[in-house]
């Protein structure tokens, strides 16, 4: 069998064998090369053609950064993953988006991370490169096949559009396909998702930012809140509890990094759309739904917003445009939205004031109180596009199972 061929560069010796190692055992996996600077680096990729670089990000001689930027220009068909110290500042990490790396791992690295992340890699690779000599992951890997769009963004051009009303609902539909979902309140200010699902967080995002270092799962998990259903919640901080400090893209990208290990659907709720936050959640997603609502002048905030995000390079098969509160009124016929939009609308979620606004006071989404109403229809429907199996009334016998009936 044909194995993942990878080249490891890092200075340091203690930290190479330690990678050695932790790749050693696996039968589909195989170092073929070690650098110990960028400009080794950079021969021996070339030389090689490895499926995965590992790469320091400060490597002596020719910076990690600049050997990573170099080789997914020159080489794309190379998979790179950074090592990161967590320290990095700002400008390594809009260095690394502009130059298209998305994957890294930050110290320390553990063995399962680093497994996970090569065989992701080397899985993405293959199939955008269909090369020889690249096997797709053994079927005893964790993850076979990465599915396709597990870190979802909710943002908008405006608030008050219903981006917090589409992210619990959506969150609780997606639970009913899968076990793991988390949900992540990025409103530093106001944020009400815990409030809509009606759970007291003991602990909230405030309380991972006081000296924010390295962060782990076990870090991430222990400030999570459990909604009946079984989606965990990442709660923000209680209103008027927060000092005012602001979240900083390498904390969001820690944070879903985090739980991408350990969540199937990680769906994000954002507060203004040009905060850092924001951006980084955008970023870091496979997927950002764009809430806008039905009226004019919404609609041409819209159309702009989505202008300004394809003119900042967000590829376009990332990008949803949910119509939030749309009425087919005779002035704007959901039809002409698209027009106005010059974008496709993935899905319509009709205006329930009723519902909507009583399920918003008393803590309960609509999709579960309310199955049958179009306006459940709608973010089933946004939900099966995600997760196959997402409409469908559960059949598991789980112990979330009650709640649900
Ligand atoms: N489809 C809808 N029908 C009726 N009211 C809605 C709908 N979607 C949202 N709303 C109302 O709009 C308000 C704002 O929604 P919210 O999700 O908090 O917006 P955002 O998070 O974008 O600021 C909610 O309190 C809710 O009452
Ligand atoms: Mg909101």
């Amino acid at each position: 069998m044909d194995h993942i061929n990878v080249i490891i560069a890092e200075n340091e010796l203690g930290e190479r064998e330690k990678l050695k190692s932790q790749l050693a055992g696996e039968s589909d996996i195989q170092v073929v090369g070690e650098a110990r600077d960028g400009k080794e680096c950079l021969d021996l990729v070339s030389r090689h053609r490895p499926d995965v670089v590992l790469i320091k990000e400060d490597l002596p001689v020719v910076n990690g950064l600049a050997a990573a930027e170099q080789i997914s220009t020159d080489l794309p068909d190379v998979g790179v993953i950074l090592i990161l110290t967590g320290s990095e500042g700002q400008e390594v990490w809009h260095k690394m988006l502009r130059a298209g790396i998305k994957e890294f791992i930050t110290r320390p690295v553990t063995a399962d991370r680093l497994l996970e992340e090569v065989r992701k890699v080397a899985a993405i690779q293959a199939k955008a490169f269909k090369r020889a000599g690249t096997t797709p992951p053994t079927p005893t890997a964790a993850q076979p096949e990465a599915p396709k769009h597990r870190v979802v963004t909710i943002t908008g051009p405006r608030g008050g559009c219903g981006k917090t009303v589409i992210a619990t609902n959506l969150a609780v539909a997606l639970a009913r396909a899968s076990e793991k979902v988390a949900l992540v309140d990025l409103n530093l200010w106001g944020g009400d998702v815990a409030m809509l699902l009606d759970v007291s967080p003991k602990r909230t995002l405030g309380d991972l930012l006081p000296g924010f270092g390295g962060i782990d799962y076990d870090v991430v998990d222990s400030v999570m809140s459990k909604h009946p259903t079984g989606v965990s919640v990442l709660a923000a901080p209680l209103t008027g509890t927060f000092d005012g400090s602001t979240l900083s893209r390498y904390m969001v990208q820690s944070i879903l990094e985090a739980l991408r290990e350990h969540y199937e659907y990680i769906i994000v709720d954002t507060g203004y759309a040009n905060l850092e936050s924001t951006l980084a959640a955008m970023d870091y997603s496979d997927l950002i739904l764009v809430v806008v609502g039905m009226d004019l002048p919404r609609l041409r905030d819209g159309k702009l917003y989505l202008k300004n995000l394809l003119a900042a390079n967000y590829p376009k098969e990332k990008i949803r445009v949910i119509v939030n509160r749309a009425t087919n009124s005779k002035e704007i016929s959901s039809t002409e939205v698209e027009t106005i939009l010059e974008f496709p609308v993935t899905v319509q979620i009709p205006s329930d004031d009723a519902l909507v606004g009583s399920s918003v006071n008393l803590g309960q989404t609509f999709v579960s109180s309310s199955p049958n109403k179009p306006v459940t229809r709608a973010l089933l429907e946004l939900a099966e596009a995600m997760a196959p199996g997402a409409s469908l009334e559960k059949k598991r016998t789980g112990r979330w199972f009650s709640f649900l009936q």
